[in-house]
């Protein structure tokens, strides 16, 4: 249950190992979040994010086994951890990959892997935690989605798509939360710098995980239903998305 400050004292991370998750963890431990729930799929990297959540002050922390390929498996996962813990306020839905969209076009079948990845596993997952939180009639599930699944482009059509499916499934998933006491944030980041974009020249308004993390506890203060980071890309976006074709054609990939 969140404290008497309406902070969440509770997390799960599906996709514990993400440097945007992991940011964002410091930042919730830092508000009183003490019980953390870290999945992922490399025990290392999870152990890693589990030590630090210790050092940051979190009490009880338990890493899990989670694969977003599973989209069978996503239900009962996260039945389990609901029915360990009794009561958790926030889940952060964080797995996702960039993917190589050249690759892709010349191997087509490479396209499930990224659209499981970004879009079909966490679906299956969301629909069973937003069960869950409106079960317990509390609770925030908040969704790395990205501005690039805002109008597509030609560069990263995959990865865009994949973002824009979630996107609207999270949509319509706070639609059918609203009035349980549950509800969801989706988080529309440009670029971040981190390990999904190490090599990439930063596009403008480039950000950091940390000033994500920000932008998500601030949202979460406010009660938003979306929010962008860095904040003034939603003003970009709008122009974006209603920029006439050929012209949006015509901008840098
Ligand atoms: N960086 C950006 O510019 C940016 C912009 C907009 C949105 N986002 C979104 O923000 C989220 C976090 O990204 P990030 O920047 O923090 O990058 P990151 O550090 O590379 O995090 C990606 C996370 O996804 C996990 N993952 C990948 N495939 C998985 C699978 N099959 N099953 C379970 N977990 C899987 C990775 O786990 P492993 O440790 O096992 O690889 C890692 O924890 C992603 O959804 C991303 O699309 C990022």
């Amino acid at each position: 249950m969140n404290d008497a400050l309406g902070s969440p004292q509770s997390a799960l991370l599906l996709g514990g190992t993400s440097e945007i998750a992991r940011a964002t963890l410091r930042a919730l431990i830092a508000r009183r979040c003490r019980t953390v729930v870290l999945a992922g799929r490399d025990k290392a990297s999870l152990d890693e994010a589990a030590a630090e959540a210790r050092s940051e002050g979190a009490t009880t922390v338990e890493t899990i086994a989670f694969d977003a390929q599973d989209v069978a498996g996503q239900g009962r996962l996260v039945d389990e951890v609901f029915d360990r813990h009794g009561d958790i306020d926030l889940v952060l839905v964080a797995a996702g990959v960039l993917g190589d969209q050249e690759a892709v076009e010349k191997d087509p079948a490479a396209v499930g892997e990224i659209v499981t990845t970004n879009f079909t596993g966490p679906a299956a997952a969301m629909l069973a935690c937003g069960n869950r939180l409106r079960r317990q009639g509390h609770g925030v599930l908040v969704v790395l989605s990205s501005v690039a699944g805002e109008r597509t482009r030609r560069a990263n059509f995959v990865y865009g798509s994949s973002k824009a499916g979630l996107d609207a499934f999270a949509q319509g998933l706070a639609s059918s939360l609203v009035g349980s006491g549950a509800r969801v944030l989706i988080v529309r980041p440009g670029f971040v710098r981190t390990r999904m974009t190490a090599g990439m020249s930063p596009a403008p308004m480039a950000t950091t995980a940390d000033e994500v993390a920000q932008v998500i506890v601030r949202g979460l203060e406010k009660g938003a239903e979306v929010v962008w980071a860095p904040p003034p890309l939603r003003w970009v976006m709008v122009v974006l998305r209603h920029l006439p074709r050929a012209l949006f054609r015509r901008m840098p990939a």
